[in-house]
């Protein structure tokens, strides 16, 4: 990641290192409330890392081809220049499949892994079409005005969530960048199966969903939390599909008995 006048990395915290990967086409302010509090009362429970990916927030999109493999290559390169051989991932949604994408290339490095309202299995023909068809609409546009419309209606959030926290998510989405959401979108639609890759992961996972979630479903969860050799599913009540936002103390609580379980 180069620099820019904004940071591409929010950091708080002491102890193990846990990045959390945001989801699309957020930036890493999502994680506001995590960096916040995973770290525990004294601040030495987690060095929480919370990088804004290849193109959103204020990471730089570059030009190299739609890959969620680069994504993760990105995270190696930025755990290389924090001095962190080895991290716990928290990825939801997209940031789960970059987690995925980063378990597969970077085995060694991973010390422990929260999937959170993502999924292991790959997009349908349909889902893979629908997503260049966004793609060329954003570019073509030059705005995200589309995107937002079809997000927000794909109940994002749990219905009646608080308007506030509706208002924050659709600022968030406003501000991303027709190029990111394009890229994002093709690197999403190529993305491979990785449920033989989490099959034959040894650390300690967690997995979480939203028990409303609509874009990654529980099934999902479920398929992810069978998989893996060592997982605990927590299903979230009443929250749709971004679940660190809807309900944080749960969330939380969910990754710091993850954390309590990689020391
Ligand atoms: C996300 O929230 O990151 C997206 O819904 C992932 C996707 O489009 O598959």
């Amino acid at each position: 990641m180069t620099s820019s006048s904004a940071p591409t990395v929010r950091e708080n915290g002491t102890g193990t290192p846990l990045v959390l990967l945001h989801a699309f086409p957020l930036p890493a302010r999502m994680w506001e409330v995590q960096l916040e509090r995973v770290p525990g009362p004294a601040g030495d429970d987690a060095r929480v890392i919370a990088p804004d990916q290849r193109g959103f927030g204020a990471a730089p999109l570059g030009d190299p081809p739609p890959s969620l493999d680069t994504a993760a290559d990105d995270l190696a390169d930025l755990l290389d220049s924090l001095g962190v051989e080895r991290a716990v991932l928290a990825g939801l949604s997209m940031g789960g499949y970059v987690a995925m994408a980063f378990a597969r290339r970077h085995p060694g490095r991973l010390a422990g892994l929260v999937l959170a309202d993502t999924k292991a299995t790959t997009d349908t023909d349909a889902a893979r079409a629908n997503r260049e068809r966004i793609a060329a609409a954003v570019l073509e546009r030059g705005s995200v005005d589309l995107l937002l419309e079809e997000r927000m209606a794909e109940n994002l959030l749990a219905p009646g969530t608080d308007p506030e926290l509706t208002d924050a998510v659709r600022q968030m989405i406003a501000e991303a960048s027709p190029a990111a959401v394009a890229w994002a979108q093709r690197a999403m639609a190529a993305r491979p199966d990785s449920l033989d890759e989490l099959a034959a992961l040894e650390v300690p996972a967690a997995v979480i969903v939203g028990e409303l979630d609509t874009v990654t479903p529980l099934s999902e969860a479920r398929m992810m939390a069978e998989a893996l050799s060592d997982a605990e599913l927590t299903v979230i009540p009443a929250v749709g599909h971004l679940s660190s936002l809807e309900a944080p103390e749960t969330f939380n609580a969910a990754v710091r008995a993850l954390l309590k379980r990689v020391k």
